[in-house]
């Protein structure tokens, strides 16, 4: 039962000649409100095994994040009702929890959009609604032609406009490609900031036209706009995850993006019930448009396409392919492994927080990601998920943005170098010519 809010929405049917008058009475009550987050840090293997044991679909418990060891937390959101059972839990396997009640209710209070900011202009170092988000590229492209193109890429379910942004110095001369993309993940605010941030550097910092030379870069920074929308201008859900489609079959809405990649699909971590967690995989590989569109960009550039990051929060994890199972990994994966330790060193040396490295699926399986897309699909060389932020979940302060966006800036500089280095070792201007036969093809 909703307690505040209502929407009432009227319909009027018209049947045999009758008109009758109907009143849908929606409840846009905040999910939440009255939802206790619980961290549970697990002291091994033994009780991360046990933990799983939460993931039975009989219990509202939603898992936030996975612990991958010792000394890292699992999240879990609980509802009032499954309360005693999870206590229960915890007593059982003797777990070290710490709690916050009324979850939900903190959101209203931390943020949300003052109408200040109207006046005050755009800051980088803010959360922006999708369509300030918008303007913004727009204006940068407008002043920066050069270096600064759009590729118009369709409409996202609920019809907003989505634009690549390509990057370079040089747009005739078919560069190595770096593509990164974030907000897959409606409620990851962290992730579009940070991809905001990468264009601003690139496109407004001097000192970037070394990042520049000899390498192009793609910025998608809404995924999911009618997901990110709906946390921000709806009480209904901050916690959202999914995209906002609606299912033909079920009253529910919304399909995972980041479990709807026709790569291995739905094998591993999914959920197929289109009502129930926050991972449901979608009908089918690729349902939703907008993983369509990154789908699209990937195949249409798939040779030149040398790394992928998807942005996403929260951890600090920077974990590589392959996502779809934890058993085994790719035969390349020494060099995944040592490129993401060169990127964590550099977040590190410039303040941050080092991230944890490792594939995807050793922390958790799941499959039909974008990473293994990439990789396994695509053939993208490098292709990371960057798992942004640690301690304070999805709500990370927008005061903090100052401090941590310009440390993992550096991460990006270093992913940027090691690509130099691997894939263009001659430059003629801007340009990167290689000696290797495919970019001498792709060149001529
Ligand atoms: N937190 C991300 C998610 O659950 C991690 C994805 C990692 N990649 C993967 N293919 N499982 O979507
Ligand atoms: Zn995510």
């Amino acid at each position: 039962m909703c307690l505040k809010s209502l929407k009432i929405t009227n319909w009027i049917v018209f049947y045999f000649g009758l008109v009758g008058l109907f009143w849908q009475v929606e409840c846009v009550d905040n999910k939440y409100d009255n939802y206790t987050l619980i961290k549970l840090y697990p002291n091994g293997i033994q009780q991360i095994e046990a933990l799983k044991y939460l993931e039975v679909p009989e219990h509202e418990v939603e898992i936030l994040k996975k612990s991958r060891s010792f000394n890292d937390s699992t999240d879990i959101l609980v509802s009032p009702n499954d309360i005693p059972f999870v206590k229960q839990f915890i007593k059982d396997e003797s777990l070290i929890y710490e709690l916050k009640r009324n979850y939900g209710r903190m959101f209203e209070s931390v943020e949300r959009t003052p109408k200040r900011r109207i006046l005050r202009g755009f800051s980088i170092y803010e959360y922006h609604s999708f369509s300030a988000i918008q303007e913004y590229i727009d204006n940068l492209a407008k002043r920066q032609s050069d270096l600064v193109k759009l590729q118009n890429l369709g409409t996202s379910y609920q019809g907003r406009r989505m634009k690549l942004v390509k990057i370079s110095s040089d747009h005739s001369a078919q560069n190595p490609i770096i593509f990164v993309d974030a907000g897959i993940h409606a409620r990851e605010w962290v992730a579009p900031a940070m991809a905001l941030y990468l264009i601003h550097r690139l496109v407004n910092d001097p000192d970037a036209r070394k990042e520049l030379d000899g390498v192009d870069w793609y910025i998608l920074p809404v995924v999911n706009p009618d997901g990110y929308e709906y946390t921000r201008t709806s009480r209904a859900n901050r916690l959202w995850r999914k995209t906002r489609s609606k299912n033909s079959q079920f009253e529910c809405f919304g399909v995972d993006g980041n479990r709807n990649y026709g790569f291995k699909w739905a094998v591993s971590g999914v959920s197929t019930n289109p009502c129930d967690k926050e991972t449901y995989a979608g009908p089918k590989p690729f349902s939703e448009v907008e993983t369509q569109m990154v789908r699209n960009i990937m195949m249409e550039n798939s040779k030149r396409m040398k790394l992928y990051v998807s942005l996403h929060s929260y951890g600090q994890y920077l974990v590589y392919p392959w996502g779809y199972t934890g058993d085994f990994l790719p035969k390349e994966w020494k060099r995944l492994d040592t490129m993401a330790r060169i990127v964590s060193d550099a977040v590190q040396k410039a303040g941050g927080q080092p991230f944890k490295v490792l594939s995807a699926g050793k922390w958790y399986a799941a499959a039909g990601g974008s990473d293994d897309f990439a990789f396994g699909a695509v053939g993208v060389p490098y292709s990371y998920t960057m798992e942004l932020t640690n301690g304070f979940e999805f709500i990370y302060p927008e005061r903090l943005l100052r401090v941590v966006l310009p440390q993992y800036y550096e991460g990006f500089r270093a992913f940027a170098t090691q690509i130099k280095k691997e894939f263009c070792s001659k430059y003629i201007g801007h340009r990167c010519k290689n000696n290797s036969p495919e970019e001498s093809e792709t060149n001529s």
